[in-house]
């Protein structure tokens, strides 16, 4: 096992970006909430982090870490409510600040410290805090502040122990970044950790949990699954049974990809033809909640059907990734759109326990994993598909007429933008069908056809999209063909709003 940072979570919204951070400078790093001194000294961490959180450290009922982990001898880093708890368990004040600050901040590097190496004495910081630290622990020294808070950092340079009150694993933190590489430095890491590193590590810990048990995995072609399955297959190989449900709402070709892809892999590849049903659960149905409600059940269905015939497995594979953990609602934030990816379990298979190998992973740690394993760069690279597929990209009801001009359409769109190059700019791209009908004329007769709407996307975070600028040639082409090679189209238009207000769906 190579070398790693702890984290300790104390549930703050952005903990999993440290991890992040941590890793951009190839040292492995793992997430854990409420860890005893015992679990963490087998952790055997080269430094430790503690992180942000709601709570204040003052209350009774305030979540700690455990104190011994001041004797550890290894460099900590508290941030926020972390660097509170730090402040109050070596003897420190902590109380609620005058002015709470939100949002970007000058901050002022008062003196030399490691830990702001190559940080510019006046920065931009982010802050989010209601308490703050008043009078700093013995042996500490204030290294940073703010307007409103004078202790913004506080550090016992002996010791290795660290404390901003700002979150530097925020971008809007401009030197954030740097903050992590010097406390990496200051933990003596090696930097040596790879992507490879962590499928090695995880095919090893699997294979010591999973033993001679049973596997069973849900595949739906997409990166995530794919990579977990793959993970799993190396793992515990034929002891895996990978069940793809093809629900008839896959992208031209897809599901032929995704088989030819998997028979590589040492492991059991079930493929279920399910778009009739699907269809026909479908019939008449246009409002787009329910549409994906009924994708999502019948899903499960489905999957519990094959699996009852495969019998009791011990272990479920999940191909969760970090970013489903946040959007599917730790927070209080609203239910936009349910997705079906996460939390619709199946109630009816019989296993022990889930597994979830990539949780702790971004969407780019994930295809770097897939490459790791040798899945093909399509399948890897693949932008984002939504789990209840064409199904949402289809206004109103879905017809197996409309499956197929949408996939005609959206195969070519990708092809003319893959043949010009403008791909690698975009973070999501595709056709969708309108549910619109207008008059066209083709040769010397009226038309009523329908309109496919172009929509293409630049993103980081797939919460907030700019539309695409796209070349009016491209464009061009891709209406052309569209409107030449794909019957029942006499229209296409192109998609120019952001999002919000738009989404990047249709529906
Ligand atoms: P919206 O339409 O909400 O989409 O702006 C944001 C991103 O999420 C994808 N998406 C889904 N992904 N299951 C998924 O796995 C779903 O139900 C689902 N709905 C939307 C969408 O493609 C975009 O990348």
């Amino acid at each position: 096992m190579s070398e790693m940072i702890l984290v300790l979570d104390f549930g703050g919204q952005y903990n999993q970006l440290i991890a992040r951070r941590v890793r951009e400078n190839n040292v492995y790093c793992e997430v854990h909430t409420g860890l005893s001194i015992e679990k963490i000294r087998a952790l055997n961490p080269s430094g430790i982090i503690l992180t942000g959180g709601p709570q204040s450290v003052y209350a009774a009922d305030s979540l700690l870490p455990p104190e011994e982990i001041f004797s550890l001898n290894v460099p900590i880093l508290g941030i926020c409510y972390g660097a509170q708890a730090m402040a109050k368990i070596l003897g420190g004040e902590v109380k609620p600040a005058q002015v709470s600050e939100y949002g970007k901040t000058e901050v002022e590097i008062l003196r030399a410290s490691k830990l702001f190496v190559n940080v510019e004495q006046n920065s931009v910081a982010w802050m989010s805090h209601t308490d703050r630290i008043f009078s700093v622990p013995e042996n500490f020294l204030v290294t940073a502040s703010t307007a409103n808070c004078p202790v913004a950092a506080m550090e016992n340079p002996e010791k290795n122990f660290y404390a901003v009150q700002f979150h530097p694993e925020v971008i809007h933190t401009v030197k954030g970044k740097k903050i992590f590489s010097n406390f990496v430095d200051i933990c003596g890491c090696k930097r040596d950790w790879r992507m490879s590193s962590f499928v090695a590590d995880s095919v090893a810990k699997l294979k010591t949990k999973i033993g001679n048990g049973k596997v069973l995995c849900a595949l739906s072609g997409g990166v995530d699954s794919s990579v977990a399955a793959v993970l799993l297959s190396r793992a515990v190989g034929k002891n895996l049974t990978c069940v793809f449900v093809d629900h008839g709402l896959l992208r031209k070709n897809e599901a032929a990809e995704v088989e030819a892809a998997f028979s590589n892999y040492d492991l059991n590849f079930v493929k279920i033809d399910a778009g009739e049903r699907f269809l026909s659960k479908l019939r008449g149905v246009t409002e787009p909640e329910r549409k994906r409600k009924i994708i999502g059940e019948e899903f499960i269905r489905v999957f519990e059907e094959v699996a009852k015939k495969i019998g009791a497995v011990d272990y479920l594979v999940q191909g969760t990734i970090y970013p489903d953990v946040i959007e599917s609602g730790l927070g209080k934030s609203a239910v936009i759109k349910s997705h079906h990816n996460v939390g619709g379990l199946p109630d009816f298979v019989d296993f022990k326990e889930i597994v979830e190998p990539l949780r702790l992973l971004f969407k780019d740690e994930v295809r770097q994993a897939g490459r790791e394993l040798d899945l093909p760069e399509n399948l890897v690279s693949r932008q984002p598909f939504p789990g209840p597929g064409l199904g949402i990209r289809i206004i109103g009801e879905v017809t197996a007429e409309k499956v197929k001009i949408v996939q005609d359409a959206d195969a070519i769109y990708r092809e003319e933008i893959f043949k010009a190059g403008v791909d690698k700019n975009l973070s999501q791209y595709f056709a969708a069908l309108t549910n619109m009908r207008s008059v066209g004329v083709m040769g010397d007769g009226r038309t009523y056809d329908f309109a496919i709407a172009l929509r293409a996307v630049q993103t980081d975070d797939f919460m907030t999209a700019e539309a695409a600028q796209l070349p009016w040639d491209v464009l061009s082409r891709a209406a052309n063909r569209i409107v030449n090679e794909v019957k029942g189209v006499n229209r296409v238009l192109y998609d120019c709003t952001t999002k919000p207000p738009a989404t990047i769906e249709f529906e």
